[in-house]
């Protein structure tokens, strides 16, 4: 069984439902303080929180966990900014009692959802030998982590995958799940909302940045793409891979612009900006090569184009928003 903390969350739900389509049984463990019920929909759930060590042994103690899928986590960087406490305590020190459960029961086997946040950004696609300098909190709390889990593989044999997501993006395309953060401050459903008139327009944090339009460069990721990632991973780990990290990227950045121009013509609807000023621990671009996940895993991404990937994200906004 598969024990996924934040499974009732954007990326752990589609990883919950692919796994599950997959035959995999799965565990959900989810405090539901960001997820959602309406995503509950496959596997078994608990209702509880990583900051409490006796619920994460009840679970090791009832179910035969034998891997885990991390991704129970705050992750706004303007929030950690903020709230660096949260952030440290919620991810950093709430991860410690999950390794200490897995430590105490046996279990082995960890995919980590690590970010492009922990990268010194770079005017070149980046590859895992980019030097590491977050610029935010958050970015500080997935870097910890993974050496966390370095210290936790020498001492106690634990094995890991950090994957490296850049932004994820786009729905399931069945629609049954889709990305739902609340408050809202990714950019792909914040256009879309803006596109179905749900908000008045997009506010765009930052016009006068070193690249090609001035705004932000970002690289989007389907978001089924990061769950087959997550097989991948799990049976590169099953297979005796030695603990390591991957990007999870497709080596093309999209201006900020350009993301609200793509969803213009996917949605035919006019969005209107508001340009402000630029937000603390953004960075300029974060842009990834993925070269190291497609030679050691063997992953492709199937939905590789942003326009493709907000076509899904705008199927599931339209029925669900
Ligand atoms: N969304 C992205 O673009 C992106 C990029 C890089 C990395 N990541 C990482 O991927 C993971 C998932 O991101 P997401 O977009 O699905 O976020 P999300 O907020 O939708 O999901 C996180 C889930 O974790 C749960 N959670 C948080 N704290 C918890 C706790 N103490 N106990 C139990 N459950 C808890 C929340 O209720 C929520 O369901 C996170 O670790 C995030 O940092 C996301």
């Amino acid at each position: 069984m598969i024990l996924i903390t934040g499974g009732a969350g954007y990326i752990g739900a589609h990883v919950n439902k692919m796994l599950s389509g997959a035959g995999r049984e799965t565990l959900v463990y989810d405090n539901l303080s960001r997820g959602h019920r309406e995503f509950l929909r496959w596997g078994t759930f608990v209702e509880a929180d990583l900051g409490d060590p006796e619920a994460l042994h009840s679970c090791f103690k009832t179910y035969p966990i034998d891997s885990v899928l991390h991704f129970g986590a705050l992750i706004e960087v303007g929030e950690s900014v903020m709230n660096p406490s949260g952030f440290y305590r919620n991810n950093v020190a709430n991860t410690l009692n999950l390794l200490d459960a897995m430590v105490k029961h046996g279990v082995g086997r960890i995919i980590f959802s690590s970010s492009c946040a922990i990268y010194e950004p770079s005017p070149e696609p980046m590859t895992e030998e980019r030097p590491v300098r977050p610029s935010s909190p958050y970015g500080q709390t997935k870097w910890m982590i993974e050496s966390i889990l370095a210290d936790y593989a020498n001492a106690y044999g634990i094995r890991y995958v950090n994957l490296r997501y850049f932004n994820a993006a786009g729905a399931d395309p069945d629609a049954e799940i889709g990305e739902w953060h609340e408050p809202e401050t990714h950019l792909v459903p914040i256009v879309l909302q803006a596109a179905a008139g749900l908000r008045p327009h997009v506010d765009v944090y930052g016009a006068d940045y070193d690249t090609p339009d001035g705004t932000c460069l970002r690289d989007f990721v389907h978001v089924n793409d990061l769950a087959t990632a997550h097989i991948l991973a799990l049976d590169y780990l099953r297979q005796g891979g030695a603990p390591d990290a991957f990007n999870l990227a497709n080596a093309r950045g999209y201006s900020v612009r350009e993301v609200i121009g793509a969803a213009g013509r996917v949605t035919g609807q006019p969005i209107r900006v508001i340009e402000k000023p630029r937000r603390a621990g953004d960075a300029d671009r974060l842009v990834g090569d993925a070269g190291k996940a497609r030679s050691t895993l063997g992953w492709v991404p199937k939905i590789p184009d942003l326009e493709d990937i907000i076509r899904t994200a705008w199927v599931w906004h339209r029925r669900n928003l």
